[in-house]
């Protein structure tokens, strides 16, 4: 096996993901990260002393970490803002890259990425950990095997009981930061409905609105460190909950429908202030419909009914349990993470593409701009051919 020399933009919080490639015995080394923030990077020193001893070095400047440390690949585990300047950065110089998604807040961005990775024939991978759950690749096997017949609607109702700790205290909750959370949040979503149904959205409407975080008490002062954002149960109701960031311009609720190519139609359903969390699909074909009842943070089923009968059943005609794996997000960062690296060594390639998270992030805005514009229909442009057709 060929040695990996890796490093991070983006030490911390989601920047942890990469740790999971560590591992010296198989050839793969953590060798350096880069932040903003020097509390953070003395997190990652200290968090790879603890967890690996391993010495990584750390840098305040990506271009410097670059052009120091002779990478054969980069994390990008930054804000969503910046991952189109450190992305096309690195393909310039033909680093290959794991990018976080959503790929970019703009379908511009993301085509920019696209090209500048085309041009320079440098990997690109990007982290869209729901294709390596274990309930998804149930559902999408369900749908391969042809049990429900052919797909013709898809619906996804989200609940984000924590959208108050995650998305309203800080840059996430500003539309020149995230344009929308259709992104941030429904990247994810969207890029399930279209590998669910096979094929990209062509035509987005919406309507959604801001209604609660708005009303909130922020924090006054914009420089303000942001508080601990960490994840608490006890903060419910959101009304009760204060310190919110002093900028809030993205929905707090966003309902979207699209027409994908294929002709499939499908809708999406977000919500931040349920009490409860789920991502629930229905996925209706001619012969019968799938349905999952939780998801990939604790055991969950996916129902089939196939048999007609004029009333509900909570059960299906059968019943298919699924177990969370080991590792975050129901053990899906560590198999994205083995993706890659396996990707890096022309392995295996992996499960998600640069083409894919370029149509949810272009689904994503469009909603945005249908619910910023009365609900009006709004069209995706496809990709130029060579973009795609070709294999990042
Ligand atoms: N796939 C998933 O399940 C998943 C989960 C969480 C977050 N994410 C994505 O990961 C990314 C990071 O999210 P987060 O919540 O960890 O964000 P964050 O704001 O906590 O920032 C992550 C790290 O980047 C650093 N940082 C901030 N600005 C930077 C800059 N200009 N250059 C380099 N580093 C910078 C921060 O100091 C921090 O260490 C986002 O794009 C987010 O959408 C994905």
């Amino acid at each position: 096996m060929n040695k990996l020399r890796l490093g991070i933009i983006g030490t911390c919080n989601r920047g942890t993901l990469a740790d999971y490639s560590h591992d010296p015995d198989d050839g793969v080394e953590i060798v350096a990260g880069m932040d903003i923030n020097q509390e953070q990077l003395k997190q990652f020193s200290k968090r790879y002393e603890e967890k690996f001893q391993h010495k990584v070095n750390g840098y305040l400047d990506y271009k410097e970490m670059l052009e120091a440390e002779n990478l054969d690949g980069v994390f990008i585990t930054s804000p969503d803002f910046c991952h189109e300047e450190q992305a096309v950065y690195c393909l310039e110089r033909k680093i290959p890259v794991y990018l976080e998604k959503p790929m970019a807040i703009t379908t511009e961005g993301c085509d920019r990425i696209m090209r500048t990775a085309y041009a320079n024939k440098t990997k690109l991978m990007l982290g869209h950990n729901m294709r390596y759950m274990v309930f998804t690749n149930k559902m999408k096997d369900i749908i391969d095997s042809g049990m429900i017949g052919e797909v013709k609607a898809i619906w996804c109702r989200h609940f984000i009981s924590y959208g108050g700790d995650a998305y309203f205290r800080d840059w996430h909750a500003e539309r020149n930061k995230s344009t929308s959370l259709l992104l941030q949040k429904g990247a994810h979503d969207i890029d399930i409905i279209h590998w669910l149904a096979g094929s990209y959205s062509r035509r987005v409407v919406g309507m959604g609105n801001l209604t609660v975080y708005d009303k909130l008490p922020r924090r006054t002062n914009p420089a303000e460190e942001k508080p601990n954002v960490s994840f608490n149960e006890n903060h419910w109701p959101p009304q009760e909950q204060s310190g919110f960031h002093p900028v809030i311009d993205v929905e707090d609720h966003n309902m979207i429908m699209m027409e994908l190519a294929n002709g499939v139609q499908a809708c999406y359903m977000q919500c931040h202030y349920t009490p409860d969390s789920c991502r629930n699909y229905t996925v209706i074909g001619t012969k019968g419909r799938i349905e999952n009842y939780g998801d990939y943070s604790d055991q969950c089923t996916v129902e089939l009914w196939n048999e007609r009968v004029d009333s509900f059943r909570l059960h299906g005609d059968a019943t298919f349990q699924t177990m969370p794996k080991r590792g975050s997000h129901g053990g899906a960062d560590p198999k994205i993470i083995q993706g890659f690296v396996d990707h890096l060594r022309n392995i295996k390639a992996p499960v998600t593409s640069p083409q894919a998270a370029r149509y949810s992030v272009a689904a994503g805005c469009a909603g945005a701009q249908s619910i910023r514009n009365g609900g009006m229909p709004v069209c995706i442009d496809p990709l130029p051919r060579e973009l795609e057709e070709y294999c990042f």
